[in-house]
């Protein structure tokens, strides 16, 4: 076994290892991560048994995510290899991920701490009226507004997802009485349908707002959120046609900084 950098030549078989635990990421969604993320590949005889990537935000906040090993291969040390191997270059850092109830023990063996859960909420999406609130499609000039205040809530800098985001997303805005922005949301293409977030804002009806005026145009449509179960957005949710089909832990090693919940996450694997 060799463990290697991660190529674009990989992810056809990334995808087969993320289609096998039921994950819904495309080769597309794997395309997207690599963008923004490096990664490592465990081969055996050329053949990718494992995986595992990072994403760093800024100068002090890693990511790290994607990590599957093969199911025939478990329990050998593989996955603490291809964590390890990513976390040496970044020693220092706060390192953050949201981890599934099969990770748990192998990142807590790494000196990461639970924190909260995740609700990962999805279905077809019930009819809504579009919400009488300032929402609007965000413009080319209000991305630097975004990243600054993605940075503030998140407690780090991902200005190259925002920048992807105003690029292969649509973005919309809540606006403040000065037309300041003051929260925003992203719909995008993701796995078995479409998923609402990031959702940053600094109030649950300013989140409802910006979910229903992408709702208003999806009717009928798969949709998918991962919520903070801290900011009790579930029971509403529920009344949208979307169930909870899952939960995730958030975990952190080395804390440094004090992130806000999020009403939404761009994913479970970029927080
Ligand atoms: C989580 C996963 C990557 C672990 O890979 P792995 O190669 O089996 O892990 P390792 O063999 O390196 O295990 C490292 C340590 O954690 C422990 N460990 C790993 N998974 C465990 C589990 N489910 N229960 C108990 N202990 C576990 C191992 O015992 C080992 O400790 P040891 O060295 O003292 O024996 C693998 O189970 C997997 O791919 N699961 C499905 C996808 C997934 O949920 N990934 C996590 C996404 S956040």
């Amino acid at each position: 076994m060799e463990i290697v950098p991660l190529a674009q030549h990989h992810l056809d078989q990334a995808t087969v290892l993320s289609q096998a635990e039921t994950w819904p990421h495309r080769l597309e969604d794997w395309q997207m991560l690599m963008t923004l993320s490096q990664g490592r590949a465990a081969l055996r005889d050329g053949v990718v048994i494992g995986i595992a990537l990072r994403t760093d935000y800024g100068p002090d906040v890693s990511l790290l995510n994607m990590i599957i090993v093969r199911q025939s291969e478990r329990g050998q040390g593989i996955g603490y290899k291809l964590m390890s191997s990513l976390m040496d270059k970044v020693s220092g850092r706060e390192l953050r991920l949201a981890a599934t109830k099969a990770g748990v023990p192998l990142y807590e063996k790494l000196g990461f701490e639970s924190e909260r859960e995740i609700i990962q909420c999805q279905g077809e999406i019930a009819p809504v009226s579009l919400p009488d609130r300032r929402i609007s499609p965000a413009k080319p000039e209000d991305t630097h507004a975004i990243i600054e205040l993605d940075s503030r809530f998140l407690a780090a800098d991902r200005s190259a997802l925002v920048q992807w985001l105003a690029k292969y997303a649509r973005l919309a805005v809540v606006r403040g009485e000065r037309g300041e922005v003051c929260g925003y949301a992203a719909l995008r293409r993701f796995g078995k349908g479409q998923v609402i977030g990031p959702i940053q804002t600094q109030s649950k009806l300013q989140a409802q707002s910006l979910i229903r005026y992408f709702a208003a145009s999806l009717a009928g449509q798969f949709i998918r959120i991962d919520t903070d179960s801290a900011l009790g957005l579930m029971p509403w949710l529920e009344d949208l046609g979307l169930k909870c089909v899952d939960t995730v832990t958030r975990m952190r090693k080395n804390p440094k900084t004090d992130p806000r919940p999020a009403f939404g996450l761009c994913s479970q694997a970029l927080g």
